[in-house]
């Protein structure tokens, strides 16, 4: 029977009683439950409300109980709903009625919830480590191909060229801000529900202040209603997960296109590829396909929170045991991810003749003949014109830019003389990019310089 069987006078059948459990999914949080359960006890001791022998022996009652199950001792009963029970009944059964006190002044309600904070700040702790890994790795990447260049896209044409390490820090700002959004919803989770029983507090002269301390909560929530209600931590950590597995999802169809036979460049090491059952040649970009497909997985675990939530009246009903499950698979599934991208771009080849034979392709030089121009004296957008004319004369001609002759540049205008040349050279038109933020290497190695520091200061 239920530990709230009393008023009942025939069970659940056996469908219902699996179909209403959690304990599959909660059991992940029992390290917790027992955190949270010690707290309780402690509290309760100390406020007279149970004695101190029943304190001892719920105490070393629930650490026998983790060690158990750390040691897989412990038999999870799918009888008892969920985590809390099934270590409340094993711990009665351990205790006697020390364990039946354990729960004066609390329900499962703000016991729920109060472990799933502390789960999810352990959650978004092992995130945020795997984030700075991979950061880590990026910094590395981009300053060993620090002047390697190769096109940049816009509208995945050749549109100017770039460097390499410019291209990789990209990404490097974009886990950056996914690395705020994770420890955002970390500071989101680190209030205390505990003490606001099932919805309106309770008589017990409780102490929240002191099991907020004792679980090392930053603050105590202020309403008994609110607390067992929120799951916005919950969406929080949601959404940052969403968000960083967009971000790989993006990094890895680069990844897929840069491995093509038509780009060439990169090369995944065999460690991060899969073969074919029936073409001997092939070499798949298998993982970096996969991150991309998870993508979905846990835009739609955010979704499914949203609407989940959505319409709920004050304060706890049952619909609220369907937020673990997604935030669980949205962490485990973002968490393996960023290991296997770190893991992908630490080890893959960089093909650096590929990518300049590439940017030598496609006109890349044509705004900065555009700039000369202009520079001297000749409005932005007449130069724009002279260069397209000219760029339309190379296209007749099946050449480039840099095979016209100075009397080709001058015929289209008198502005060109034969410092010109400079302008059609990619590492200068790279260097030239001296803004603050842009591809030129001594920005380039600037942004580096501040790449470094916040991941310093992240990290610490
Ligand atoms: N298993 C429940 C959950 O995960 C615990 C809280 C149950 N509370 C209740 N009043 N039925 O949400």
């Amino acid at each position: 029977m239920a530990l709230w069987s009393g008023r009942f006078e025939t069970g659940v059948s056996e469908f219902t009683q699996e179909f209403g459990a959690s304990l599959m999914v909660d059991k992940a949080m029992y390290k917790q439950d027992i955190a949270g359960s010690k707290a309780h006890a402690t509290m309760l001791a100390r406020q007279g409300v149970i004695s101190e022998a029943d304190r001892d022996a719920i105490v070393s009652g629930l650490d026998q109980i983790q060690a158990d199950i750390e040691a897989g001792n412990f038999e999870f009963d799918i009888n008892n709903e969920d985590i809390h029970m099934s270590i409340e009944k094993v711990l009665t059964e351990r205790i006697g009625d020390a364990g039946a006190r354990l729960h004066t002044g609390r329900s499962r309600n703000d016991q729920v919830i109060t472990d799933t904070r502390l789960y999810a700040k352990e959650l978004a702790d092992e995130l945020m480590a795997a984030n700075l890994k991979l950061r880590r790795t990026l910094v590395r990447v981009a300053e060993e191909n620090f002047d390697t260049i190769l096109p940049g896209y816009t509208h995945l044409q050749h549109a100017q060229p770039v460097l390499l390490s410019h291209h990789f820090l990209a990404y490097f700002w974009q886990l950056t801000r996914d690395f705020k959004r994770l420890s955002a919803a970390k500071d989101a989770a680190d209030l205390n529900p505990l003490g606001s029983a099932a919805l309106a507090g309770t008589t017990y002269p409780l102490d929240r202040s002191f099991t907020t301390e004792m679980l090392g909560f930053a603050g105590t929530i202020t309403n008994s209603l609110d607390a067992v209600s929120d799951r916005d931590f919950l969406l929080d950590l949601d959404y940052a997960c969403a968000v960083s597995m967009i971000h790989l999802s993006r990094l890895c169809e680069e990844i897929i296109l840069w491995s093509t036979s038509e780009f060439g460049f990169i090369t995944l090491s065999d460690a991060f590829s899969t073969g074919s059952s029936i073409m001997p040649q092939k070499k798949n970009p298998d993982f970096a396909e996969l991150i991309r497909g998870k993508s979905g997985r846990v835009v739609g675990d955010l979704v499914a929170l949203l609407v989940t939530c959505k319409s709920l009246p004050l304060a706890y009903n049952k619909d609220l045991q369907e937020d673990k499950e997604g935030v669980i698979d949205a962490c485990k599934t973002l968490y393996d991810c960023l290991v296997c991208m770190e893991g992908m771009i630490a080890t893959c080849a960089i093909n650096a003749d590929a990518m300049m034979e590439q940017a030598k392709k496609g006109y890349l030089a044509a705004t900065d003949v555009a700039d000369y121009l202009a520079k001297k004296g000749l409005p932005f957008r007449k130069a724009h014109e002279v260069v397209g004319h000219l760029v339309l004369l190379c296209d007749k001609r099946g050449c480039d830019l840099d095979d016209l002759t100075l009397e080709d540049f001058k015929a289209e205008s008198d502005l060109f003389e034969s410092d010109i040349t400079q302008c059609l050279d990619l590492k200068s038109i790279v260097a030239a990019r001296t803004t603050f933020g842009g591809t030129g290497n001594e920005a380039v190695a600037e942004q580096l310089e501040l790449a470094k520091k916040t991941l310093a200061s992240d990290e610490a």
